[in-house]
């Protein structure tokens, strides 16, 4: 009965970060492959979401405050004027906001330009609507855009781009000067851009994040992804958002109702208290984060992986194993799980053979592992333990 799936469901193998974890299960490993926090939520939006299920906030809901929040913080952080009655759809977290915005601009066949490495749920979702996905590489080590690989993938086809910043994997933050080619390019070829700002409060040192949309003519045509689940460490609420022009907004919210209807309703009420947090709650975010950033690079230098690229935002490290490490990142991500009781995600996953890096180059896709720093600081102590046990037995040789 197997040949009854779809063809689209065939091409979607099950996420090898999923079945990492498994075996890490099995082998009751520390968690740093994925990416959520181990820690509690931050009370006074819990408060938020208990008061909500006790007052009865049961029913399929549209809770049009988040969209008058959101007004005023992207005027705040980006300057951009929108109009919360028509330029946001409130989805179940940033993943079905970009599903719905790819249903809502790609037909088959479109091409949609994605960097490599990037979050693997953009290929998929391209790949349900029908899109085809060109992978640019970005360039190791420091992930930086070479605006001549970048132009030479747009094509006739060429429907949109994805951009996120900060970046999963590598902790990028796209520095102004590149944001500018990929407006340019956006402009100049008549094509959307979908952004993911899911970490949009998480910048380390003097990084700063700027929004796609706020270069010049770029919010006409810029759908702006986010969500809850990262700057609320709640990424089982499932909400988040589209901001867009009001037709692609209007296409977005059809394609939700038919798909989810709403999100939780209690806790898009919750998100009005979070979406209100005072200014100090994102500087300590911040924080909190940066100096988790710092015991992980710490650790991970000890124990011999080379990090050549140090995180701008977001909360993972993206580290090289040695150059004399003989075996692949999956290999290493293995041992790691038996050796060290700790679980990772190999680079592989987040890297597409035909990105357009030469076959020479390619090497490099194997030999990163994402390590997911967003846990609790005795969480990070106990990996430093775990590593403490490689360091005695001779270091990362115990993995070969
Ligand atoms: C870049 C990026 N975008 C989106 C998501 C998922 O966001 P949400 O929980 O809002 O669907 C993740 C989760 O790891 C992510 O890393």
């Amino acid at each position: 009965m197997e040949g009854k799936l779809s063809r689209t469901a065939k091409k979607l193998a099950s996420s090898p970060i999923q079945e990492l974890s498994f075996l890490a299960q099995r082998c009751n490993a520390i968690n740093l492959a994925e990416g959520f926090p181990d820690f509690p939520a931050p009370s006074h939006i819990k408060n938020a979401a208990v008061s909500a299920i006790v007052s009865d906030f049961n029913q399929y809901r549209h809770v049009q405050g988040i969209c008058d929040h959101l007004a005023k913080i992207v005027k705040e952080m980006h300057g951009l004027d929108i109009n919360p009655l028509t330029d946001v759809a409130i989805c179940c977290g940033q993943t079905e906001a970009f599903a719905a915005a790819i249903f809502a601009i790609i037909d088959p066949g479109d091409e949609v330009i994605v960097f490599d490495p990037s979050y693997e749920t953009y290929e998929a979702g391209i790949l349900l609507g029908g899109g085809v996905p060109v992978h640019v590489p970005l360039d190791p080590p420091q992930w930086t855009l070479d605006p001549t690989k970048f132009m030479n993938s747009f094509t006739e086809r060429t429907k949109a781009i994805v951009l996120n910043s900060p970046h999963n994997p590598t902790g990028k933050v796209f520095t102004k000067a590149e944001l500018e080619v990929i407006a340019g390019a956006c402009c100049s070829r008549n094509c959307l851009a979908i952004t993911d700002e899911v970490y949009e409060h998480i910048t380390y040192d003097n990084a700063k994040h700027i929004s796609l949309a706020s270069f010049a003519g770029m919010q006409e045509r810029t759908v702006i992804t986010s969500s809850l689940s990262k700057t609320y460490s709640v990424t089982g609420w499932r909400v988040g958002w589209a901001i867009a022009p009001a037709f692609i907004v209007s296409a977005i919210r059809n394609i939700h109702i038919r798909i989810t209807d709403s999100a939780p309703a209690p806790f898009q009420e919750a998100a009005l208290t979070a979406l209100s947090s005072r200014p100090e709650y994102f500087e300590s975010l911040r924080k909190d984060y940066e100096s988790k950033r710092d015991y992980m690079i710490n650790l991970l230098a000890r124990v011999g992986l080379k990090i050549q690229f140090k995180p701008q935002g977001a909360f993972f490290l993206f580290a090289e194993v040695p150059d004399d490490y003989p075996h692949s990142d999956v290999e290493f991500v293995k041992k790691l799980i038996v050796e060290a009781g700790v679980v990772t995600v190999p680079g592989q996953g987040f890297f597409h053979p035909n990105s357009g890096a030469s076959s020479q180059d390619c090497n490099y896709q194997k030999r990163y592992i994402r390590f997911a720093f967003c846990k609790s600081n005795a969480t990070l102590a106990a990996v430093a333990e775990r590593f403490a046990k490689i360091l005695d037995a001779g270091g990362l040789g115990v993995l070969r």
